[in-house]
């Protein structure tokens, strides 16, 4: 079968990680019979540099018309200080509303032989932590409407935060078909307690589970005892849903927990099986170009896309098992090292990981 990847490398790092899910890929495609092409396009800083925009046009065509998205990362001190129309942000949140991507899946995973690695006690996470982030992605404060103006010589600004039942029952549809092929538990994020928005997220998501998935319990938790709830007992939380905002936040608190934001991936899914597959971590400038970036995580968005917009599930079980395969013979990139481990390069891990396939 032939499936053809639209490759956004973006800036920083990206490039290198995106090379290292290509050999993986390609290693998968030629033990169990697939013709995976490859077809890049630019995105975020490099875009601007070469196009003058962050999102050209040719891009989202390109993604279009694709089956699904690999996507690196963008950004970089070099963009930072430019109109926000033209920032490399503004290419990432484009793609992801061109694509009708409203699904963001985020799995915060302590792998087993990298348990030493979280910052938290040994006893809060020595049963294993693995919180399944969904959070909204084209609604909420991101899109919502904006403005700045000046009044009475002061300056102000705004943004607003609507949702509307569709856009929180088509996210909470997607939490609930996970938590229930899981532990049955979902966990439901707002501000109710303050927020008009929130309220109309609660009362919609207990409506919609109620009706449709009767088998699962959802319970509410505040978006500020949430954040505390993650680094005080992190393996309550199974399957968590929320808002972009507060998504986005918890996010990253929940892959700190795991101490290894190197090897978190997330996926991006609409309507269709098209869908954005890309590592949670950003595009490092600082490091860029050194062939030290761990690219554990990409690979790991690379699995995701075959298992979940191809349905290639026993070569997503191959690629994790190969990653694991790899940790366990104690190799490792700079990020994640540990005494008596062996430290390779960014292109040594992605090697490895292809050879143990
Ligand atoms: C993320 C990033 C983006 C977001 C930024 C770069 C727009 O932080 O993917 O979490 O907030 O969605
Ligand atoms: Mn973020």
């Amino acid at each position: 079968m032939k499936y053809n990847i639209a490759v956004l490398d973006g800036d920083g790092i990206g490039p290198e990680i995106c090379a290292g899910a290509i050999k993986v890929l390609n290693k998968v495609g030629k033990k169990f019979g697939h013709d995976f092409v490859f077809t890049h396009y630019p995105i975020g800083g490099c875009a601007i540099d070469k196009c003058g925009v962050p999102l050209p046009e040719e891009t989202v065509k390109g993604c279009l018309a694709s089956d699904s998205v690999l996507l690196g990362a963008v950004g970089g001190y070099k963009w930072d200080n430019l109109p926000v129309d033209i920032r490399p942000e503004k290419g990432l949140l484009g793609i992801r509303k061109a694509m009708g991507l409203y699904s963001n899946i985020r799995p915060a995973k302590l792998w087993k032989s990298l348990s030493g690695a979280s910052p938290l006690k040994d006893e809060l996470v020595k049963g294993g932590v693995e919180i399944i982030i969904v959070r909204e992605l084209t609604g909420g404060i991101y899109f919502g409407e904006r403005g700045k103006g000046e009044e009475k010589g002061e300056e102000y600004a705004w943004d607003t935060e609507k949702y509307s039942v569709h856009e929180i029952e088509r996210i909470a549809e997607i939490a609930c078909a996970l938590a229930s092929k899981r532990t049955k538990k979902l966990i439901s994020v707002d501000k109710a307690n303050v927020l008009e928005s929130s309220r109309l997220w609660r009362k919609t998501v207990h409506g919609y589970a109620a009706k449709h998935y009767p088998d699962i319990t959802v319970e509410d938790m505040l978006v500020d005892n949430a954040a505390m709830q993650i680094v005080k007992n992190p393996a309550q939380f199974d399957v968590l849903v929320t808002s972009n905002i507060f998504g986005d936040i918890l996010s990253d608190e929940a892959a700190q927990v795991t101490g290894s934001i190197g090897m978190l991936a997330s996926s991006s899914l609409g309507d269709g099986t098209r869908g954005l597959y890309e590592p949670i971590h950003g595009s490092a400038p600082d490091i860029a170009g050194k062939d030290i970036a761990n690219p554990i995580a990409t690979i790991l968005a690379a699995a995701m896309m075959l298992r979940d917009s191809f349905t290639l599930t026993e070569e997503y079980d191959a690629i994790e098992g190969a990653i694991q395969n790899v940790l366990d013979k104690g190799y490792r990139t700079a990020d994640i090292m540990q005494d008596g481990c062996v430290s390779v390069s960014g292109s040594e891990m992605a090697r490895l990981v292809a050879e143990e396939i």
